[in-house]
């Protein structure tokens, strides 16, 4: 499998990606396409040739517009597995790639000065100190203390020379780390503390061929800190980790390994066991990566980021692409130690939707995809190989509704937001049934949805903004681990 990377990328590009209300070659596209079907009807002899040379010169142009095969480095699912098999993208024009991706940068970046642009990044309501208590800070439903450990700088400050460290999307375990840092509840005193934060980046070690995070030293860095923290202060033996917290922020959280087969034989590590395990993996029921006590946090995507690219409410904006997905999608998924990728469900939509004009499915990575969803009304949220995608929050943040696809996958802060108000469950056996039930939402509830899901509070508890605001995805951890304070040893 050798990506066509250059030369698609480039002539596929995004140039008629659009600010909201330019007219967009999407649109375009469409208006073509409703020519041809007038020239159908018409049925005369003359129209039949023009439409014949018309449909040829379009198959032509599809034939030259070919999504290239993924390389999808946002993806989940496939960072480990890449790194396990170690195939496919060796010799992957590197260099080309990022070329490509730099010329459409700076083509978006010309297009976005060319028309009025108002990022609002502090579009949330910044949380009122002066309203709390000395003991409380945070208006927590109990007040805590948490002791951050000063670790050596290998642990965490060290790999943030690539700056993807702090912005893909694991990133969420640099994120809180900062966050925590800066926080009215951290404390410098360890015996006032109720629980113990261990900042180490374990998502940071991209490996250099394929620019994915390699996973196979996660398990080893974080016992190397445990091993730092228990011989050098008393705290760890105390507990037994008991009132630790850890970040394990990646496809199945604390098993460290993106293939679940893989994962459930590792387990999660014993020394981590004991403790309370920040995640974002989780699915109904028992799973071994779900023993540990934990906390189901959202995916990370950067706060700033994606607050620059919002502007109205998602029934106000022009929302012309009906059904969205851009992202890995393998046509014949080869069969991994007993595991298809996405369990073929993302085969199923590209084979039977994508033919379908009112869904917009490509298979290739694009830099300004936020843009498309902000475009779209239903953003597709298949699993990988995790349940879970970032996909699931970046919808909610861009106003399009997020259909999950992934059988029995848990959701984050389920306790604050109602998912089934915001978006939509499709079974993963019902998928050739998707385009019927999202005409029959668009026919009746849409609004409803799209209001709900534009409600402030919900799109604020998925991001973790800096600074913490009340409500937001940090200040729901800490008010989730304020719920624990029988596992603290200090007595209030
Ligand atoms: C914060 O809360 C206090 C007391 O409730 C109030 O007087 C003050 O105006 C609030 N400040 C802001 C910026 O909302
Ligand atoms: C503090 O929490 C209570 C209960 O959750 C809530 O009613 C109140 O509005 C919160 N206060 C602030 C300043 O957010
Ligand atoms: C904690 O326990 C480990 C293993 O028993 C031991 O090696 C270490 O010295 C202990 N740490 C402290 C601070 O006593
Ligand atoms: C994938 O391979 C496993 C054995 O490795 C087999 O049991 C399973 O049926 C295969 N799945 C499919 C859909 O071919
Ligand atoms: C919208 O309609 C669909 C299909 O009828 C239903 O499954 C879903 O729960 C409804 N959602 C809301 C928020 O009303």
């Amino acid at each position: 499998m050798m990506p066509r990377v250059s030369g698609v990328w480039k002539s596929n590009g995004h140039r008629g990606l659009p600010n909201h209300g330019t007219t967009t070659s999407f649109l375009k596209h469409q208006r073509h396409e409703s020519h041809i079907a007038s020239y159908w009807h018409w049925k005369k002899p003359f129209s039949l040739l023009v439409a014949t040379s018309m449909f040829l010169f379009l198959l032509v142009l599809c034939l030259f517009v070919l999504p290239a095969p993924s390389m999808d480095i946002s993806e989940n699912a496939e960072v480990g597995l890449q790194a396990l098999l170690k195939e496919g993208l060796q010799g992957l024009p590197l260099q080309q790639a990022s070329n490509a991706l730099r010329a459409e940068k700076e083509e978006v970046h010309l297009e976005r000065k060319s028309t009025e642009w108002h990022p609002k990044p502090d579009h949330f309501t910044l949380f009122n100190l002066s309203s709390a208590t000395p003991s409380n800070p945070l208006n927590l439903t109990n007040g805590i203390r948490i002791y951050v450990y000063d670790l050596p700088t290998k642990f965490n400050d060290d790999w943030l020379v690539d700056e993807r460290c702090s912005n893909q999307l694991f990133a969420s375990e640099v994120a809180i780390h900062k966050i925590l840092m800066n926080s009215p509840i951290r404390t410098f005193n360890p015996y006032d503390a109720d629980f113990f934060f261990m900042p180490v980046y374990v998502s940071c070690k991209f490996s250099s061929k394929t620019g994915f995070p390699w996973l196979g030293h996660a398990p080893t860095l974080m016992e190397a800190a445990v091993n730092h923290v228990s011989t050098e202060m008393e705290f760890w033996n105390r507990s037994g980790g008991r009132d630790h917290v850890f970040v394990a922020a990646h496809d199945y959280g604390a098993c460290f390994h993106s293939l679940e087969t893989e994962a459930i034989a590792h387990g999660i590590p014993v020394f981590m066991q004991n403790s309370i395990i920040l995640q974002t993996f989780g699915v109904e029921g028992f799973h071994p990566c779900q023993i540990a006590e934990h906390i189901q946090i959202p995916p990370y995507i950067s706060p700033s980021k994606a607050l620059s690219y919002v502007t109205e409410p998602p029934e106000q904006q022009r929302r012309n692409i009906f059904a969205y997905f851009r992202g890995k999608m393998e046509i014949n998924p080869k069969n991994v130690s007993g595991l298809i990728y996405s369990r073929g469900i993302r085969t199923v939509l590209y084979k039977r939707f994508s033919r379908n004009r009112r869904f917009f499915l490509k298979r290739h990575r694009a830099e300004n995809y936020q843009l498309e969803m902000l475009r779209s009304t239903f953003c597709l949220c298949p699993l990988g190989w995790a349940p879970w995608s970032p996909r699931i929050v970046e919808s909610v943040t861009f106003g399009c509704v997020p259909v999950i696809i992934a059988d029995n996958i848990a959701l984050p802060y389920s306790h604050v937001v109602d998912w089934s108000a915001i978006s939509l469950t499709v079974r993963e056996h019902d998928v050739p049934k998707l385009y019927k039930i999202l005409l029959n939402v668009a026919a009746t509830n849409l609004t409803t949805i799209q209001k709900n899901l534009w409600k402030d509070e919900n799109r604020r508890a998925l991001l973790f903004t800096d600074p913490l605001v009340h409500g937001d995805a940090t200040w729901h951890i800490f008010d989730r681990l304020s719920t624990r304070l029988e596992r603290s040893h200090v007595m209030r």
